[in-house]
């Protein structure tokens, strides 16, 4: 799997060395709001999540961790052909993180992996992903009420689709 450097980011592969930083940010209730999983309780729970991560095949996905001077802020990418996601920590939200570490990573979903579209799936109370995807020309193909039901609690669904050669990211 290949490093990426963006202007403030490096986007690299999972290690186990990233178990504590990842549990700090899977273990936030504000940043797992919309997760499909409750926040994480033990790290055990973190290293499954790494471990799972670092098992992607390549031809199954491609999913990054982001470091920004260093220390990793979250994590962004294809977890399975053609679905992503990400997530950071609460404090690196709203420095246009998100949006530079998308950029590289859709441009390799389609010119690397040759991927004719990459979609998501977004509660539709999110409002900043789906800010993020809208702005980089995701758009809307449907909805579904009580997709997801985490800790007890269902949640609902905004499918986002991008084809390729729809990109508008800058
Ligand atoms: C979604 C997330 C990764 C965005 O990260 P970020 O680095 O703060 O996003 P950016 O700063 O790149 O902003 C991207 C766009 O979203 C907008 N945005 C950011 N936070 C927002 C918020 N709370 N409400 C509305 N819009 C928001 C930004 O203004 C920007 O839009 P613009 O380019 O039109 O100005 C971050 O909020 C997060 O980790 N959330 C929790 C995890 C999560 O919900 N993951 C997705 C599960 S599907």
């Amino acid at each position: 799997m290949v490093e990426i450097r963006t202007e403030r980011l490096l986007l690299r592969p999972a290690s186990m060395d990233d178990v504590p930083a990842f549990h700090n940010i899977l273990s936030d209730a504000a940043a797992m709001q919309f997760w499909s999983t409750p926040p994480h309780q033990d790290e055990a729970e973190t290293r499954d999540w790494v471990a799972a991560m670092m098992a992607i095949s390549p031809g199954g996905g491609e999913d990054f961790v982001i470091e920004q001077d260093g220390r990793v802020i979250g994590k962004l990418g294809l977890f399975q052909f053609p679905e992503i996601g990400f997530i950071l920590h609460r404090d690196a939200w709203g420095r246009g993180y998100a949006r530079e570490a998308l950029t590289p990573v859709l441009d390799r979903a389609f010119s690397v992996h040759g991927l004719a579209c990459v979609e998501a799936d977004v509660d539709p109370r999110n409002a900043a992903s789906l800010r993020l995807l809208h702005g980089a020309g995701f758009e809307e193909t449907g909805r579904a009420s009580r997709t997801w039901n985490i800790g007890g609690v269902w949640s609902d669904s905004v499918y986002l689709t991008l084809r390729n050669g729809q990109r508008d990211v800058g």
